[in-house]
């Protein structure tokens, strides 16, 4: 009995230690593949052994995109750690260890035997023999004029106004196989030995980074020798005027853009000309910025919509739009797409511009030019909740504060207004004055009441004359108001302060709450989230903080309240002063044209004489 314990355990461990030297490879790294080692390499991995490197006993994963396996080689008794680096579904770059020896093969795991896997050595590329092209989009998309240089061919630089590189989608379909290929028209210089004419058509093989550089791989469609099939090719990321291209079947031959065996010196073909047939509106035309992307500048004339956007230093990306046709409030125009592809449509659903802005919706792009498909309201994604975009005028003229006059208020936010000078650091210098209440100051008081001036502490104390003491604060905010409106059943401002070290736009939400009480919150930048409310303070809704405001006027202050919640944007602001006719004024306004502070001494008089019309028709109710 005690005989067959002890067999059954010799044969438990030796079952084990079988098992120990045993491991399945990924799916995703097996077939056969392609490399260039010196000479045409040909490898084969199935579920359990490597052609040349024996059978898998120990892996190792990383996060599904690096394999690192130990493979036993049973005629030399050695073992030979492989680490495989998935690139793409076609492309795989390894590095291997020399064989070695153990003493005890029970220890052949990933952690011994990569100890001898030198990790600065050169990667193989290995192409799959039967690659399935995936879309180029993100390896490359566009139209380039090039010259190229092949420092092994000839010296100098081949420059043809016919060579091009093009790849472009169609649009349409993303599985279509034109998006999976592109061309490169290849044309002879006189003179220069090495340069040829050819168009080469590439399928891609898909894309990936290293740092900053951004590899692809290609396989020429018409090639049918290996080692001049496939081909690595290299952008850099800071650098879009250079491409670097290998002429081998490997990638580690492309180090940098500009010590590439072949450099292709790339220029962006300018976009197909569309002739325009509608006009939009001649107010749309000037600078605007988008508040969807505030890094862009936008350039409207009666024709073009021109959007402009900086990625990086130095490189900028440009969308057209063309105007096509026009009904009602919707817009067909032709999107001119990236770097001289073809067009597709787009339809935008304008309001009529107001004060600073231009507010709109734009469509889902489509292919067809036919207003009905393109412009069918299906095209805007209507989610529950939506708000126009914005385009702000760049160079803003200030209107009427929908909300103005002389108010106290309380904050409550992430970023409450601070006691500051304006452009300074130190806290303001106020001459001894005694000051019997301090209150912070929202007022809207310049002669226009076009801007916003905010005094965290004022003093609010008058002398014997009623004239206030706190003369010497200056506000320590100025903002103008450029533009206000009503959209779902919220009132927007959006006001504009050239210091504004974060955001020169600001969007608020206002609300009045009472006959003199207001209630406003200010967001982060220029737009505001649809979450955010007149009670907003935080980043949660989008806000930076909210204020309770309560007006104060003073005799001498002169400065009338005065409310719109911009459900009527478009009527002209200075239109909204009611001038009653009083017969004793005829005699001093006799030239129709009252000036300015007597319009104003009318609003306080008015103003006093409602108050007291109110608080008599309380009295008569009571
Ligand atoms: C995969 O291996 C490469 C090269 O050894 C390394 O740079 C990279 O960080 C690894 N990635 C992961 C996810 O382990
Ligand atoms: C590449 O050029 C060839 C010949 O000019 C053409 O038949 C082919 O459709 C082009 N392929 C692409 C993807 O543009
Ligand atoms: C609008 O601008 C585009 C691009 O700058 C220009 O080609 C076009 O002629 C302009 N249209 C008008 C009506 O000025
Ligand atoms: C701009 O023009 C449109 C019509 O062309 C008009 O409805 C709108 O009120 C104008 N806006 C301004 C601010 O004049
Ligand atoms: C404004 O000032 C008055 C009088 O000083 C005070 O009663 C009121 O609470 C203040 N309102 C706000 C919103 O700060
Ligand atoms: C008002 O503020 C000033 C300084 O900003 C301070 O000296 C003064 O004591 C304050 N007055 C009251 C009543 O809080
Ligand atoms: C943000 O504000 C909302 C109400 O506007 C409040 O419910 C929430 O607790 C606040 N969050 C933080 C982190 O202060």
């Amino acid at each position: 009995m005690a005989k067959l314990i002890y067999v059954a355990i010799i044969a438990l461990t030796v079952a084990s230690k079988c098992l120990a030297l045993q491991c399945t490879t990924p799916t995703i790294i097996r077939g056969a593949w392609f490399s260039w080692e010196n000479k045409n390499t040909l490898t084969e991995i199935d579920a359990t052994t490597m052609t040349n490197r024996g059978t898998c006993v120990d892996i190792k994963d990383d996060y599904h995109v690096n394999y690192t396996m130990v493979f036993h080689r049973e005629q030399e008794n050695c073992f030979i750690c492989v680490k495989i680096l998935v690139r793409t579904v076609n492309i795989l770059e390894k590095m291997e260890s020399p064989c070695i020896s153990l003493p005890d093969p029970n220890v052949a795991t990933v952690d011994r035997v990569c100890q001898a896997l030198d990790p600065h050595q050169q990667l193989i590329t290995l192409f799959s023999e039967n690659y399935v092209p995936v879309n180029c989009r993100s390896s490359l998309e566009g139209v380039w004029n090039f010259a190229y240089q092949n420092r092994f061919k000839f010296t100098g630089e081949c420059r043809h106004p016919d060579a091009q590189i093009r790849s472009c989608q169609t649009a349409g379909s993303q599985f279509l196989i034109t998006n999976q290929k592109f061309n490169i028209t290849y044309k002879k210089c006189e003179g220069m030995l090495g340069t040829f004419d050819g168009v080469v058509e590439y399928s891609c093989l898909g894309d990936w980074f290293v740092g900053k550089n951004h590899y692809f791989a290609v396989a020429n469609t018409k090639e049918s020798r290996k080692d001049e099939k496939y081909r690595c090719f290299l952008k850099n990321r800071d650098d879009d005027l250079f491409i670097g291209v290998s002429i081998t079947a490997e990638c580690n031959t492309l180090k940098t853009v500009e010590k590439s065996p072949e450099r292709l010196h790339i220029r962006p073909v300018k976009s197909e000309i569309v002739e325009p047939g509608c006009r939009l509106p001649q107010n749309f035309s000037g600078e605007w910025i988008n508040t969807a992307n505030i890094d862009a500048d936008v350039f409207i004339n009666e024709t073009h919509i021109i959007e402009t956007h900086y990625p990086d230093e130095g490189r900028y990306r440009r969308t057209i739009y063309v105007c096509k046709e026009q009904k009602d409030t919707r817009v067909l125009m032709a999107r001119l797409t990236v770097d001289g592809c073809q067009k597709d449509y787009v339809c935008f659903d304008f309001v009529p511009q107001h004060h600073n802005l231009i507010r709109y919706r734009k469509g889902v792009a489509v292919i067809k030019d036919d207003f009905s498909t393109v412009c069918s309201w299906v095209q805007f994604q209507n989610k529950v909740k939506w708000r126009y975009d914005l385009f702000l005028k760049k160079n803003p003229v200030p209107i009427k504060c929908p909300v103005a006059g002389k108010f106290n208020f309380t904050q409550k936010g992430d970023v409450p207004f601070e006691t500051r000078i304006l452009g300074g650091v130190t806290l303001s210098p106020r001459p001894n004055v005694y000051c019997k209440e301090n209150i912070s100051d929202f007022s809207v008081c310049d002669e226009e009441q076009k801007e916003i001036a905010i005094d965290q502490n004022y003093c609010l104390s008058v002398d014997h004359r009623g004239k206030p003491l706190d003369i010497y604060s200056d506000p320590d905010y100025k903002m103008k108001c450029i533009g206000f409106w009503k959209e779902n059943l919220k009132s927007y401002l959006i006001t504009f302060d050239e210091l504004d070290p974060f955001s020169k736009y600001r969007c608020w939400v206002y609300q009045r709450a009472d006959l003199n009480r207001v209630l406003m919150s200010q967001a982060i930048g220029p737009f505001c989230d649809l979450k955010q409310t007149v009670n907003s303070y935080n980043y949660t809704e989008g806000a930076t903080v909210a204020v309770e405001m309560e007006e104060y006027e003073r005799e001498r202050d002169q400065c009338p309240m005065y409310f719109d919640d911009g459900s009527n944007p478009h009527l002209n602001p200075e239109s909204h002063i009611i001038q009653f006719d009083f017969g004793y004024f005829k005699s001093s306004s006799s030239s129709t044209t009252t000036t300015t502070t007597t319009r104003y001494q009318m609003h306080y008089h008015l103003k006093v004489l409602f108050t007291c019309l109110l608080i008599e028709l309380t009295r008569i109710c009571i």
